[in-house]
C-alpha cells in the first residue's frame, strides 16, 4: 500500500516508521523543514527508546521516505493519515485549525480515489465535518473516504504499542475504506472494533478521560490518606490485586500532564458541554489534577519555612511529564518550578533529556541552572524535589547527596523510593500519604 502520512510529531513518525515496517511504501510529510531534514537523516526530532534504530533501518529499505512537499506526498499515496497536533484553546475546546489546513491541502491536491484516516485525536463530530468539508471543497464525494483510527500509543513505549495495539478502533461510514485499513493492520494481529465515527472518536476520549480519572482518584485517596496516616502506595497495592480495578494509574503524585491527558479531559468537558451534558466527575478530576502539584508542594515549603532562610537552592530531579520522553508538555514539574521561584535562589533541573537552558521554558531566567550531573545539582542545596520517575535516579547514592546538601530533605513527588532507605541515608524524606512516618 502507498501511504502518506502527514504531521510528523510523536505519532505521525511512529506510524510511518512502524507502516513501513510491516512493508508499506510511506512518506512522512510536515511543514516542520527543521523535523522533516532530521528525519531524512536518520535522526528524531524528539526522545523515544527504540525508534531511532527502525528509523534508520526503515530509511534504508527505501520504504521510507519524508518530505515537506505536502501535496506531492498527498498525491502519490492511496492512503492519507492525518496526525497533526489538536491542542487546547483557552476555552478548553480542542483547535483544529491544523486539521483544517490539512484537509484544504487534499482538497488542493487529491487526483484519484484516497482513504483519509484520521489518527489525531478529534472531537466527536470531527470526522463527519471533514467528510462534508472534503464533499463541499472537492465536489466529488466518491474521490474520497474517511476513517477514524484513533491513536492510543504512549510516549516513552510508542514503538511497542504501535506494534502491540491492545486494540484498532475503525471508525466509519466506508466498508471499502474500513476493509484498506484491516488490511493495513492485518499482520499486527490485533482485535479490532468497527465503530461509527462518533462512537470511535468518543472511545479515545473516554479512554484518556478514564485513565486521568483512575490518576485524580487516586490522588484524592493520597489526600485522606496524608490526614488519616494511611499509606496511599498499599492502598493502590490493595485496589490493584482486584482485576476489575487493575493497578495500572494508580500511582499517587504530584498529577498527570502530557500532551494528551490534560488537553483530551478539558477537551470532552468542553464538547459536553456544547452537547448540553455536564461532566462533574471529570471537571473533578481536572481540579484535584490541577492542585495537586501544589498540594504537595506545600510540604516541601512547611519543612523549608522551618528549616532554613529564604532564597533557597533547590535541585529538581526531572521536567519531563513522565520518563523515556523528552516532552514537557503540561508537566507537573513545570508548575512547581513556577510556584517555587520566586522564594529560590536558584533552581538545579536535572534532566536526561535536557543540555542546555533553552530547552527549558526559562531559557532566559538566571535562577533556573541546568546541571550535568547530580552532584551538581545536589551541591550546597536545601532540598530536592523527585518530579519525573527517570531510572538515573534510581541510581543516586544518597550518602553522597547528603554530604553535597546544605540541607538533605527530599520532596518524593511519585512515591519512587523507599523511605526507609533514604532515611538510612540520612535523608529528610517527604512524600504524601505513605503512613504517619512521612
Ligand atoms: N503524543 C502522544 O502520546 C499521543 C498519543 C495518542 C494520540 N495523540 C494525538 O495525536 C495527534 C498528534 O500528536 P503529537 O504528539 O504527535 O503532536 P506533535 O505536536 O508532536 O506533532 C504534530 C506535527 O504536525 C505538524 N503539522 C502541523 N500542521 C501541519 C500541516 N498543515 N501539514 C503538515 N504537518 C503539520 C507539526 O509541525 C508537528 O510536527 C494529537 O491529536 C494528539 O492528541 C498523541
Amino acid at each position: 500500500m502507498r501511504i502518506t502520512v502527514i504531521g510528523s510529531g510523536y505519532v505521525g513518525t511512529t506510524t510511518a516508521i512502524v507502516l513501513a515496517s510491516l512493508n508499506h511504501q510511506v512518506i512522512g510529510a510536515d511543514i516542520d523543514t527543521s523535523k522533516i531534514s532530521k528525519l531524512k537523516k536518520g535522526i528524531l526530532p524528539f526522545v523515544e527508546p527504540g525508534l531511532n534504530d527502525l528509523l534508520s533501518e526503515m530509511l534504508k529499505t527505501g520504504r521510507l521516505n519524508f518530505t515537506d512537499n505536502i501535496v506531492t506526498a498527498i498525491q502519490e499515496s492511496d492512503v492519507i493519515y492525518i496526525a497533526v497536533g489538536t491542542p487546547s484553546r483557552e476555552d478548553g475546546t480542542a483547535d483544529l485549525r491544523y486539521l483544517q489546513a490539512v484537509a484544504d491541502r487534499i482538497a488542493g491536491a487529491i487526483n484519484g480515489y484516497k482513504v483519509i484516516v484520521v489518527k489525531s485525536t478529534v472531537p466527536v463530530g470531527t470526522n463527519r465535518w471533514l467528510s462534508d468539508y472534503l464533499s463541499d471543497k472537492i465536489g466529488n464525494p466518491k474521490l474520497f473516504d474517511v476513517v477514524s483510527n484513533p491513536e492510543f500509543l504512549r510516549e516513552g513505549s510508542a514503538m511497542y504499542d504501535t506494534l502491540h495495539p491492545d486494540r484498532t478502533v475503525l471508525g466509519g461510514m466506508s466498508g471499502h475504506a474500513i476493509e484498506i485499513l484491516k488490511e493495513i493492520y492485518q499482520p499486527l494481529g490485533s482485535k479490532v472494533l468497527i465503530t461509527d465515527w462518533e462512537t470511535a472518536e468518543l472511545i479515545k476520549y473516554a479512554s484518556n478521560s478514564f485513565l486521568a480519572t483512575k490518576v485524580s482518584f487516586i490522588n484524592e485517596m493520597c489526600r485522606i490518606a496524608e490526614r488519616a496516616g494511611a499509606n496511599v502506595v498499599e492502598v493502590a497495592q490493595g485496589m490493584g490485586m482486584d482485576v476489575r480495578i487493575g493497578a495500572k494509574f494508580l500511582n499517587a503524585g504530584i498529577g498527570y500532564g502530557g500532551s494528551c491527558f490534560p488537553k483530551d479531559v478539558k477537551a470532552l468537558i468542553a464538547t459536553a458541554r456544547e452537547l448540553g451534558v455536564e461532566l462533574k466527575i471529570l471537571e473533578a478530576v481536572e481540579t484535584v489534577n490541577r492542585t495537586q502539584p501544589l498540594f504537595y508542594l506545600k510540604k516541601l515549603v512547611q519543612t523549608l519555612r522551618e528549616t532554613v532562610d529564604k532564597p533557597w537552592i533547590v535541585a529538581l530531579l526531572g521536567l519531563t511529564f513522565k520518563p523515556n520522553t523528552d516532552d514537557q508538555r503540561e508537566s507537573p514539574a513545570i508548575r512547581i518550578v513556577e510556584e517555587l521561584l520566586p522564594d529560590c535562589q536558584e533552581i538545579r533541573i536535572i534532566d536526561p533529556t535536557i543540555e542546555f537552558p533553552d530547552q527549558t521554558p526559562w531559557p532566559d531566567e538566571r535562577k533556573v541552572v541546568v546541571c550535568k550531573t547530580v552532584e551538581e545539582a545536589f551541591s550546597a542545596a536545601d532540598a530536592a524535589i523527585l518530579c519525573t520517575e527517570w531510572e538515573m535516579f534510581a541510581k543516586i547514592n544518597w550518602e553522597e547527596a547528603v554530604r553535597c546538601m546544605r540541607n538533605p530533605i527530599l520532596l518524593d513527588g511519585r512515591n519512587f523510593y523507599n523511605p526507609e532507605q533514604l532515611r538510612a541515608a540520612g535523608i529528610r524524606y517527604l512524600a504524601l500519604g505513605r503512613g504517619n512516618s512521612t
